[in-house]
């Protein structure tokens, strides 16, 4: 698999940044739940939330990485090919993946700047987004969370319709995001993939 897309799969690039987001995700939210064990100001329950914010982080940056994979090449089509409203239910949804995942992080680093907090990024502290402003930082942290409770439909539903493409439409499209050594050898969907 090389590592930049063709029209039949994705490439070792985009193949790993996906798997990455998925376990980043999982890492961010297992650690802003588990942060709820911990008494307010307890330095375990800091650590947890310093390494959602970090983990965060490292989303939006992967973000751009695979936004740039994306573009760079052809997307490889699902086949057999979805009809024409599915497609574009496809590509919407992925719009909003893209924007959750961006809007998410960028919402974030808003609303420790506007308390004065740093901004903890692999030990080191990025620049703060606007002045102190705790009013307007409340409000980005309420909807914040509000979003970060969204996210787990959204993830959910991504992961499901994946498994619908794969067990019920029987296509390729779970099969061409799976590194090449996972798809299978034969038939329709595992020849094109
Ligand atoms: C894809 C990225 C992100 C997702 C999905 C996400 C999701 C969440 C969730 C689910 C919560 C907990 C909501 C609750 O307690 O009800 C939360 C809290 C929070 N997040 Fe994020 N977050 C992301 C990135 C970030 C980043 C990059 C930062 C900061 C740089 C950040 C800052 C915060 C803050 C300050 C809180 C509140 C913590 C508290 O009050 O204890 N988040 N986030």
């Amino acid at each position: 698999m090389g590592l930049r897309n063709t029209t039949l799969r994705y490439g070792s690039l985009a193949v790993t940044l996906h798997w990455l987001t998925l376990l980043l995700v999982v890492g961010l939210y297992a650690c802003i739940e588990l942060r709820e064990l911990y008494p307010r100001g307890s330095e375990p329950r800091e650590l947890l939330k310093t390494a959602h914010f970090t983990l965060g982080l490292t989303i939006f940056a992967l973000v751009w990485i695979r936004l740039a994979a994306r573009w760079s090449g052809p997307r490889p089509a699902v086949q057999p090919p979805l009809p024409a409203w599915q497609q574009a239910a496809s590509n919407l949804w992925h719009l909003v993946l893209y924007a959750f995942l961006m809007g998410m992080p960028v919402a974030g680093w808003l609303v420790l700047s506007g308390e004065g907090k740093p901004v903890p990024f692999w030990g080191l502290e990025l620049p703060p987004l606007m002045g102190e402003r705790e009013e307007l930082a409340a409000a980005i942290k309420a909807w914040h969370k509000r979003a970060g409770t969204i996210g787990y439909a959204l993830f959910g539903l991504h992961a499901a319709v994946g498994l619908w493409h794969h067990f019920v439409r029987r296509d390729n499209a779970l099969l061409r995001i799976l590194p090449a050594r996972r798809r299978a050898p034969r038939g329709g969907r595992g020849a094109r993939a």
